[in-house]
Formats: C-alpha cells, sequence, structure tokens
C-alpha cells in the first residue's frame, strides 16, 4: 500500500478563493456531538479541512433544556475559537456545517462568522439565502448537494438574487453517513451514476462560472463525498472531476473524535450487515447501525418526553421519535437509546487509529518503502 502510494501524484493543496488549504481533505461535520472542536482542530493541525457540526452543538451546556438557543450559540463559537486556536499555522482550515433544516439557521451562520469560521458548510436542503445572511463576509459559503440539478439551482439562484457563485460545492453520494439527499429507491442507481454525477456537476459548474460574465473568472472547486475511505477512493474521485474530498466516517474511529468511545467502538464491532437505512424524522432516509434502538423504530413509534422545537419541519406529535434525543443519547454513550449514524464504509474499521496516521496513510508521507523511508 505505501509503496503504491508513493508511486502516486502528491495531493495538491486546495485553493477556495483567497483560502488555501494545504492538504484537500476535508473531514465532514457529524453531529450531534461527533465532530466538534477535538477532531476538527487535529484535522486542520493535519492540512486538512476540520468541520465542526453545529447540529445542537450546546447538549453538553447545563441550561440546554431551558436555554436551548443560547446554550447552543454559545458551545459553537467556543468550538470554533478552539479549534482555531489549536490548529493556527499548521495550513488547515475550520468550517462549521449547518444544515438548512435547523431552526435558527440565521443565527448559526452569523455566530460562526463571528467567531472566525473560514467556511460554512450547508446542506440538509438547499441553502438558497445563505449569501443574504451574511452579505459582506470573506468566509466561504459552500452547498452540499446530492445531484447536478441542485447545483445548477443553487448557482442560478445565488447569481440571480446575489451576484455571486457559491465558494466551493460539496457534491455527497449515498454511500454517506447520516442523512441522505436520495430517496431509498433511488440509492441504488445514484451509487451506479456516483462518478457521472461528479462530472455533471463540473459541467452546472462551468455554466454558472460562464454566466457570472465577471471579468476575472472565479474558479468553485468541487468536493465529493459519501464513501470515500482510501486513497484509491481520492484518486478515482479525482480523476473524474473532484477536487477535493470529504470523509467523515473514517475519522470517527481516531482517538481525537469527540464522541462517545462506546459509539467508535459500534463501528469496529460492525459487520457490513449491521449497517443499513433508516427512516429520520427530518423526512429524509438516514444511514445507521441496526442497533437495538432502531429495531425499536422499526416496531413503532417512540412518542417523543419534551421538545425543543430543533428542526422547522419536525411534528412532535407525529414524529416516529426525536432525532435530537437519540442522536444525543449515541453521542454520549447510551447506545441503546441511541441512533448511531455511520456511512457504508464503518464496518471496516478495525481499531481505534490517530488523525494523523490516517493522514499519513492518505497523503504518502512517511510512507516507508523498502530501503527506508521515501519522498512522495
Ligand atoms: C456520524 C455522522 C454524522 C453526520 N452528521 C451530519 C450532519 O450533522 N450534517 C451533515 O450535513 N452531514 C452529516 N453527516 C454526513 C457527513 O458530513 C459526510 O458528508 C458523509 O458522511 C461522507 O461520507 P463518509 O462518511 O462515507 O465519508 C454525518 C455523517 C456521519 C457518519
Amino acid at each position: 500500500m505505501d509503496t503504491q502510494i508513493s508511486n502516486k501524484r502528491k495531493l495538491q493543496p486546495l485553493k477556495i478563493g483567497d483560502l488555501e488549504i494545504k492538504v484537500p481533505i476535508f473531514q465532514g461535520g457529524m453531529g450531534i456531538g461527533v465532530s466538534l472542536s477535538g477532531l476538527a482542530a487535529a484535522v486542520a493541525a493535519c492540512g486538512g479541512a476540520g468541520i465542526i457540526s453545529a447540529a445542537q452543538i450546546g447538549f453538553m451546556e447545563s441550561d440546554f433544556e431551558e436555554n436551548t438557543l443560547e446554550a447552543n450559540l454559545r458551545a459553537l463559537k467556543r468550538n470554533v475559537t478552539d479549534a482555531l486556536k489549536k490548529s493556527a499555522g499548521a495550513g488547515g482550515a475550520i468550517g462549521v456545517n449547518i444544515m438548512c433544516a435547523v431552526r435558527h439557521y440565521e443565527e448559526f451562520v452569523k455566530a460562526s462568522i463571528e467567531a472566525g469560521a473560514h467556511m460554512i458548510i450547508s446542506g440538509a436542503g438547499l441553502p438558497m439565502n445563505l449569501p443574504g445572511i451574511v452579505p459582506d463576509t470573506q468566509a466561504k459559503l459552500i452547498p452540499i448537494v446530492s445531484s447536478a440539478r441542485a447545483a445548477g439551482l443553487i448557482i442560478k439562484t445565488w447569481l440571480k438574487r446575489y451576484d455571486r457563485l457559491p465558494d466551493a460545492i460539496v457534491f455527497e453520494g449515498p454511500e454517506a453517513g447520516g442523512h441522505l439527499g436520495f430517496k431509498p429507491e433511488e440509492l441504488d442507481s445514484a451509487q451506479h451514476n456516483f462518478y457521472r454525477t461528479i462530472e455533471e456537476i463540473r459541467e452546472e459548474i462551468g455554466k454558472g462560472i460562464e454566466a457570472a460574465n465577471k471579468a476575472v473568472k472565479q474558479t468553485i472547486p468541487l468536493i465529493v463525498a459519501g464513501g470515500i475511505y482510501s486513497r484509491e477512493d481520492i484518486d478515482k474521485a479525482m480523476e473524474h472531476g473532484a477536487d477535493g474530498v470529504q470523509m467523515s466516517t473514517r475519522f470517527v474511529t481516531t482517538e481525537e473524535c469527540d464522541v462517545h468511545p462506546d459509539f467508535k467502538q459500534a463501528y469496529i464491532d460492525a459487520g457490513k450487515e449491521d449497517i443499513v437505512i433508516v427512516k429520520s424524522p427530518v423526512g429524509m432516509p438516514g444511514r445507521a447501525i441496526a442497533n437495538t434502538f432502531v429495531k425499536r423504530t422499526m416496531q413503532g413509534r417512540i412518542p417523543p418526553e419534551s421538545c425543543n422545537g430543533c428542526l422547522t419541519h419536525c411534528r412532535p406529535d407525529t414524529t416516529p421519535y426525536c432525532i435530537t434525543k437519540a442522536l444525543i443519547n449515541a453521542a454520549v454513550g447510551d447506545l441503546e437509546n441511541g441512533l448511531i449514524f455511520c456511512g457504508s464504509n464503518a464496518w471496516r474499521a478495525d481499531r481505534i487509529t490517530t488523525v494523523k496516521e490516517i493522514f499519513d496513510e492518505l497523503t504518502g508521507e512517511n510512507a516507508t518503502v523498502e530501503g527506508g523511508s521515501e519522498e512522495v
């Protein structure tokens, strides 16, 4: 493996406007409580992009139940500040993932930028209004899409409403973890078309850059996510037009990942057959480990005990279960009552590793070949 990597091209830095990220690897935002400042800082310290998930990020604050919004905004700012401080000068970047489906979306965007986040990455819906919330920001605004159509729609809308283009685009395919932007019956065909979709999004990007009609042509880097696990996966995505990749599942089983150790162990213990598609109250399918909680949700509704109104479209009186409670339970290690989101590759983890070990493997740095270590 190391010998193979040493023969490959060095990964090139990713330029998003004036933001240069030394290694073109994003660690995707993982809520609730899976990617906080610990993981994001470790990734940025290796030169990648560490993404903090804003989803219910204040769940450990003492006033979370009664003061949810304030607790979330306080914890969000603290996590961004900490991650920036811990990774300063390493050539990486810190971003915040904010789902369009959350209530108080605008407040989360503004708080992230006030705290100094380099990027806002936003999916689970189309972030049509994002540039209007922070019109003068230098932070990079990056939508997540699941199709070329969605990419085209965002590009056209942002141009028309705000005379601007996305700074980059993340394309997330159906092998991803957490909520998926596909109907269950679309998953197989979407995976079949994964690489073609990368090329189609590139075409939409090309059309958008032309339509922008600016004297200086902007680039829109494309970051590809969903099932990317090895250097071979990265190279293949790049051969089809990706400028960078986003990986999440791979980073869960690291020492630095912020989630409870039992959550990480569940990945290590899972077999391929344990990874399933679940229904989520968000209204999209999700991918998770089929633990006792998931099996209980399949038998009937688990009425929420309380509600802090986290999602715009959730109806507490009909929701199949409370997604916030289920994800918080998992984050703190109550797996009996927790939803363990994961990507399709979670079964491949066989031990706890470190972020640096993963970066060394993926970039080929410190790769040893017969006769000693080799520059790549
Ligand atoms: C545990 C977990 C939680 C996630 N939570 C979120 C989230 O809150 N918001 C979001 O946009 N994506 C979320 N995702 C999706 C990831 O950010 C990422 O794009 C995707 O999982 C990449 O595929 P991979 O896991 O195969 O690398 C989550 C993924 C996982 C595994």
